[in-house]
């Protein structure tokens, strides 16, 4: 039912086809694989939060290719953002401005801002050049689900709900681009991700982050949710709780099951012998495979024991609050 087609010139055209007659489609970017609709069309988008079980008060990102002409979309476009545009997109980074309207409410739930995001994927590019209009994309994953970085995440997650995924292979970057509120004086991080504070603030001079209070209205309503959840029991603890990671792995063990250590590699190389997700070494690195380990750790694992990753730089930022919200 659903097709995976590769992301050739006829495939593209497909797809094209598919979103301008206001059907969904699935297509990779650099971060996760996204689930595009016309962010024109209110049925089309009405559609995504349908098929994903999304709250409707969760904003879509809307996505355009890199030399699509923003102040179609957005107004009182601030000098300094433009300074990010220049220096970060195409890439993994979202911007938040003031909406001229023309995306619809149901895309961005009545509020008076839209995210816009040119994604630096060769094959998301070519698509969105060829369609040439505001394509709204969720990560393309079940509400509540581990974000998809392959093709075949996208169709275990959409399987006959969705007529086409186009398939661009594993995503590099790995976790969903960084959310940039740039409506104010001074940038606001909504959301972590691959493009990092110091990274903004090396071009704009001062970035600020935003703090969810408990209870309180979030600036990005998508971070208040549940998100990232392994369909699998999960642990988490940090490297000076290892001893207790170790104490349940054996608990499992004798009860017959399979548990799973989820570490980076300085970590793995301690525990020789266990089943191990290993996440590789570098920042990058582990962004790129968190998502993809723990949906491997959910077809294999009856625990994924998750040691956290050290590191302190803004990229570990974005993976450590993914993990400990996966694991919560
Ligand atoms: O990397 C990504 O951003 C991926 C790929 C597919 O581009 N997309 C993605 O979309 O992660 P999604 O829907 O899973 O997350 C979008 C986030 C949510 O936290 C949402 O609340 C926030 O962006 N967002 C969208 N529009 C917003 C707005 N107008 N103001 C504040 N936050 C917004
Ligand atoms: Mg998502």
């Amino acid at each position: 039912m659903t097709k995976i087609l590769k992301a050739t010139k006829n495939n593209l055209i497909k797809a094209k086809e598919l979103l301008l007659n206001g059907e969904l489609v699935g297509f990779p970017t650099e971060t996760v694989y996204g689930l595009g609709a016309d962010g024109t069309n209110k049925r089309a988008v009405s559609e995504i939060y349908k098929v994903k079980g999304r709250p409707s008060d969760n904003p879509l990102i809307a996505h355009v290719h890199k030399d699509y002409d923003l102040t179609k979309l957005v107004k009182n476009i601030r000098p300094y953002a433009l300074d990010l545009i220049k220096a970060y997109t195409p890439g993994p980074l979202t911007l938040v401005f003031e909406s001229k309207g023309v995306v619809v409410d149901e895309a961005t739930c009545g509020l008076n801002t839209l995210a816009i995001r040119m994604p630096e994927k060769k094959e998301a590019q070519e698509l969105l050049k060829m369609v040439d209009i505001p394509i709204v994309a969720p990560s393309a994953n079940l509400s509540k689900h581990v974000s998809p970085v392959t093709a075949e995440h996208v169709y275990n997650d959409f399987n006959g709900k969705i007529p086409l995924i186009i398939d661009g292979g594993k995503c590099e970057g790995g976790i969903e681009s960084t959310v940039l509120d740039v409506t104010g004086e001074v940038p606001e991080i909504l959301r972590a991700g691959l493009i990092t504070k110091e990274m903004i603030e090396k071009v704009v001079g001062a970035c600020k982050v935003a703090v969810h209070k408990e209870g309180e209205k979030a600036k990005s309503p998508g971070v208040m949710y549940t998100h990232y959840r392994p369909r699998t029991e999960t642990a988490l603890f940090t490297i000076d709780e290892i001893e207790k990671g170790l104490a349940l792995y054996e608990k499992y063990v004798k009860e017959g099951k399979k548990p799973y250590f989820m570490c980076d590699e300085s970590v793995a190389e301690k525990l020789v012998g266990k089943n191990l997700l290993s996440l590789g070494k570098t920042d990058k690195e582990i962004a790129s495979n968190l998502y993809y380990k723990l949906r491997e750790g959910e077809e294999k694992a009856d625990i994924i024991i998750a040691i956290e990753p050290n590191g302190s730089n803004g990229i570990y930022e974005g993976i450590l609050n993914r993990l400990r919200r996966a694991c919560r």
